[in-house]
């Protein structure tokens, strides 16, 4: 597996307060079978930009320590970008400065204020740029996952789809839960992540979300194993190519039954 949100770098962002949490963080990734992980500290978040160096540096000081502890995973550069207007002073044409291991993909996560039209606009112009978008914790926008349409037309767009695989086992409760099981079910995950904050919540372990992942394929007679298709996508991000994926036409959802209707 091939984890591609995460906050493993120590003192930069509200993930790892220091290097042994970071450290604990990579035991827990390896543990559940990633061979690798990019860092994506926030960027932008509250208008706040921590220089790429910045990113860079921690990312090279990460690595020796997991080397020094025969921690076997590959860890790279990169960022959440809360987007806005404001993105446009420092996602440079020509740049790979803030992008996913080197890659032109970028990670770009909205706000419960974000306007679709307004996001949509400031994607296009970052496309332009030569940058390929990938939306972060896509189960999480109420106003996006209330118009799915619009999910499907970015997605034909080029505009990528990420899911936190703790959506999937509930423990973002079981609004989240939903999202990501409706967007599984209409292949618009293109990609995991852990999301993994902490050691102690919102962690880097995702080996919950992959039993949970399972389940769900078995329950909706799912032929998408989505653990492997994301892993498979990930790995086209570490090898800088282009990822296609099949879009739906029109979002599908199974009714719930009368007696689920009626009593919860
Ligand atoms: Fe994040």
């Amino acid at each position: 597996m091939i984890d591609i949100h995460s906050h493993i770098l120590p003192a930069i962002d509200d993930g790892a307060r220091n290097m042994d949490m970071t450290l604990s963080m990579l035991h827990m990734s390896v543990e559940s079978g990633v061979t690798d992980i990019i860092a994506t500290p926030h960027v932008n978040r509250g208008g706040h930009v921590p220089s790429w160096q910045e990113i860079e540096e921690k990312t090279a000081q990460v690595t020796d320590a997991a080397k020094e502890a025969y921690l076997p995973i590959h860890i790279y550069s990169g960022a959440e970008i809360e987007l806005n207007g404001d993105v446009l002073r420092f996602l440079k044409e020509g740049s790979r400065d803030y992008c996913l291991a080197g890659s032109p993909y970028i990670l770009l996560e909205l706000t419960d204020q974000s306007q679709p039209d307004m996001s949509e606009r400031l994607i296009y112009e970052l496309q332009l740029r030569g940058f390929w978008p990938i939306l972060a914790h896509v189960e999480r926008y109420g106003q996006l996952m209330s118009h799915p349409d619009i999910l499907i037309s970015w997605a034909k767009k080029g505009i990528l789809l990420q899911c936190n695989i703790g959506s999937f086992t509930g423990y973002f409760g079981q609004h989240l839960q939903r999202h990501a099981e409706n967007l599984y079910q209409n292949h618009l995950v293109h990609f995991l992540g852990s999301d993994g904050h902490r050691t102690e919540f919102r962690t880097t372990d995702m080996r919950e979300g992959q039993d949970a992942l399972r389940s769900l394929q078995q329950k909706q007679h799912n032929q998408q194993d989505l653990w492997l298709e994301t892993t498979q996508n990930a790995s086209r991000i570490l090898n800088h190519r282009v990822l296609y994926p099949d879009v739906p036409e029109h979002w599908q959802v199974k009714k719930k039954g009368l007696w689920h209707r009626l009593f919860s």
